[in-house]
């Protein structure tokens, strides 16, 4: 008897650890199959303030014209210091009372910045807020598949190590996260198999800080060492992320990336525009708005607006209808 216990206990911890690291999926079909629509927003909860009411309000009137399936988060969710815990107010006057358009109502798919890291981060992971704002799904790594696209979101916080010294003066919570080190590791091992195995005509990747930008605080050479070579190596389309309060496009002068900052929900107009000579740099704006993805088998397109709605840049990316995947 207990020996059979005790081979159940290594059968299941075999099983356990087989699966334990990988990251969560989430299967999300798209209306027809053929398409996928999805609005990208950062760096926006300010209780409406700096525009932000204004940016959602665009965002409801270019979603119901592009009927999305969902929107993305690409983090610093809630200003100054994320959610003080689970039952923190802010999450309702920054997100649910803000975001009310009909085509807004959604799924949102958030990743966390590094303002959501000074906070309560257990908060924002918890499944509490949900029974709050069925919308709201943030988690640390993931990935939604939606066939035509695969969508990896990353945690890049933990990769910077100014954070970790001390360096700005912030009080961060790594509750979850013991070692740097293995967690990076760990985490790059998981997007490396998922990217690898990936069979999807889009591979887009989400993190919070940029690989590269000419924003206030430009690339991140941690995400340049340790992401951009997973990138290029399994062929990934599209990199997107906030940080730089700001909009921008800048395409890899090495490979087919596109690097895209959606980070202008709220508090933008920060001036300081870096490198205006960058080599790739295709668009770059300092205020508030946000970003549409439109995908089907042939083609992508790429949409910035500003907080009227007006387009501000636009542009396409295609693919062959029979290239081998
Ligand atoms: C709001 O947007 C308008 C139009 O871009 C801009 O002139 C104004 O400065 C913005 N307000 C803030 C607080 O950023
Ligand atoms: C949040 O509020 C709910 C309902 O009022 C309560 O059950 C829960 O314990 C609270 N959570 C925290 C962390 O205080
Ligand atoms: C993809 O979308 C573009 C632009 O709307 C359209 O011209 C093209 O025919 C579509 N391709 C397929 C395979 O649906
Ligand atoms: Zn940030």
């Amino acid at each position: 008897m207990a020996q059979s216990l005790w081979f159940l206990f290594i059968i299941t911890n075999l099983v356990f650890s087989a699966y334990a690291d990988q990251l969560q999926r989430f299967e999300h079909p798209t209306k027809t199959h053929d398409s996928l629509s999805f609005l990208v927003l950062g760096d926006w909860g300010r209780r409406g303030d700096f525009n932000q009411s204004q940016v959602a309000l665009q965002m409801g009137r270019i979603g119901e014209k592009l009927d999305i399936d969902f929107v993305v988060s690409t983090g610093d969710n809630f200003y100054e210091d994320g959610l003080t815990g689970e039952n923190d107010s802010n999450f309702e006057e920054s997100f649910s009372n803000i975001y009310t358009a009909n085509s807004l109502q959604k799924q949102w798919y958030s990743v966390l910045g590094n303002h959501d890291y000074r906070g309560d981060v257990l908060a924002q992971l918890s499944p509490f807020l949900r029974k709050i704002d069925s919308r709201w799904l943030c988690l640390r790594s993931f990935i939604v598949d939606t066939e035509l696209a695969e969508i990896f979101f990353v945690d890049t916080t933990p990769f910077v190590k100014m954070y970790f010294t001390n360096e700005a003066g912030h009080k961060y919570d790594w509750r979850g996260i013991n070692s740097r080190k293995a967690y990076i590791s760990n985490l790059l091992k998981d997007l490396d198999l998922a990217l690898k195995e990936s069979t999807a005509k889009w591979k887009i990747v989400i993190g919070h800080h940029a690989i590269r930008s000419i924003g206030h605080h430009g690339d991140t050479q941690e995400l340049i060492k340790h992401i951009l070579p997973l990138l290029k190596i399994y062929g990934v389309d599209f990199y997107m992320n906030g940080h730089d309060h700001c909009l921008e496009h800048i395409s890899d002068t090495e490979s087919p990336i596109e690097f895209l900052t959606s980070g202008a929900g709220s508090k933008a107009w920060r001036g300081d525009i870096n490198e205006k000579n960058r080599g790739g740099l295709k668009f770059m704006y300092d205020g508030q708005g946000f970003m549409s993805v439109q995908l089907n088998h042939t083609q992508a397109e790429i949409v910035f607006y500003d907080v009227f709605g007006q387009v501000l840049h636009r542009f396409n990316k295609l693919k062959q209808l029979h290239s081998s995947i």
